[in-house]
């Protein structure tokens, strides 16, 4: 009687684990009520993008019932991890974070975890073979970086007019999600087609300024670099003022393509200058209210939100600028 009561307990958790109820068991609940308290820990405030998304969460925040706690940690890891730390012991109840670099921000995951708060992370990750969605933090609420990069790759391969694409690749934030993910979509995209080579792969941490000092180097060394893949929009303006500084002319000698889909990118293929941008949108604050709200209801949250992207090109890019930011 005991053997079969153990065998039935067990094909239960086994079923239970398959269904993912035994995961979000070990989550910290959600009570439902009218307001929250929640945490945004911004990562920095040197662009265009983070500037957005913050604005997104502070118009979300009253039709959502949140009394926002937001921080700036300008540019530091590190002082992105003690933000966090602050609001936890400011007590609030949910945390939205954005890691600025994949490993240094596990800590402040691990802790959010262990204080009982609900963490998304939103736009980009930590170091998924050390936290986990749905173990140590609920979801994921962002894009497919790697395929961003490799529409950007695709997009090349299909309207580059040479016959040899010589490639500078401008990378964002060295540790960061989006840098590693979108280099690996891009150049192993590329690879499949021998027209094309990346001479020269440097990181110009996602900034505007960044971009153009490391184009005005990679240019005296890479001079007939006929082919910019910018890791970001920043850093593809940037590219583009080094390379109009140097004489060339973008759109028509230099291939500029980039990721994101800001104002000035937007202007930049209406002008010519930039061949495409695939979207990575900033404006998280509806879905974060969305995502809070099932998970404080009971439902399971998948692991990844999953954000889908357009692609903005000659052909449209006019007619969004409207919406860019
Ligand atoms: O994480 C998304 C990236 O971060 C955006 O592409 C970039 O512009 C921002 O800083």
């Amino acid at each position: 009687m005991r053997r079969r009561m153990l065998l039935t307990t067990a094909a239960l958790l086994g079923a239970m684990a398959l269904s993912g109820l035994v995961q979000a068991q070990n989550l910290p609940p959600l009570e439902q009520k009218d307001r929250y308290k929640v945490g945004f820990a911004q990562m920095e405030s040197n662009n265009p993008w983070r500037i957005a998304e913050t604005k997104s969460f502070q118009e979300t925040a009253e039709a959502c019932g949140w009394d926002l706690v937001s921080t700036d940690a300008a540019g530091s890891a590190a002082k992105q991890v003690s933000d966090v730390d602050s609001m936890i012991a400011q007590g609030i109840d949910v945390l939205f974070l954005p890691p600025r670099e994949e490993k240094p921000l596990l800590p402040a995951v691990m802790k959010a975890q262990a204080a009982g708060i609900p963490t998304f992370l939103v736009d980009r990750s930590v170091d998924p073979n050390v936290a986990k969605a749905g173990e140590h933090y609920i979801a994921f609420l962002g894009s497919d970086f790697v395929d961003q990069g490799r529409r950007v790759a695709e997009w090349t391969i299909e309207n580059f007019k040479g016959d040899k694409g010589i490639i500078v690749e401008l990378e964002g934030t060295t540790g960061s999600s989006p840098a590693n993910d979108r280099k690996k979509g891009f150049d192993e995209a590329i690879a499949a087609d021998d027209r094309f080579e990346i001479v020269a792969s440097q990181s110009g941490d996602f900034a505007r300024d960044q971009g153009r000092q490391v184009m005005e180097t990679l240019l005296q060394s890479h001079p007939d670099a006929n082919i910019v893949y910018a890791h970001n929009d920043e850093m593809a303006i940037g590219a583009i003022q080094a390379l109009e500084l140097a004489g060339r002319k973008p759109g028509e000698d230099v291939l500029v393509v980039s990721i994101d889909g800001t104002r000035d990118a937007l202007q930049a293929i209406t002008d010519g200058k930039m061949g495409v941008t695939v979207e990575s949108s900033p404006f998280f604050g509806p879905l974060a209210c969305d995502v809070m709200k099932r998970y404080a209801s009971g439902e399971t949250i998948e692991p990844w939100v999953k954000v889908e992207d357009r692609i903005f090109t000659k052909e449209n890019a006019a007619e969004h600028i409207d919406e860019a930011y």
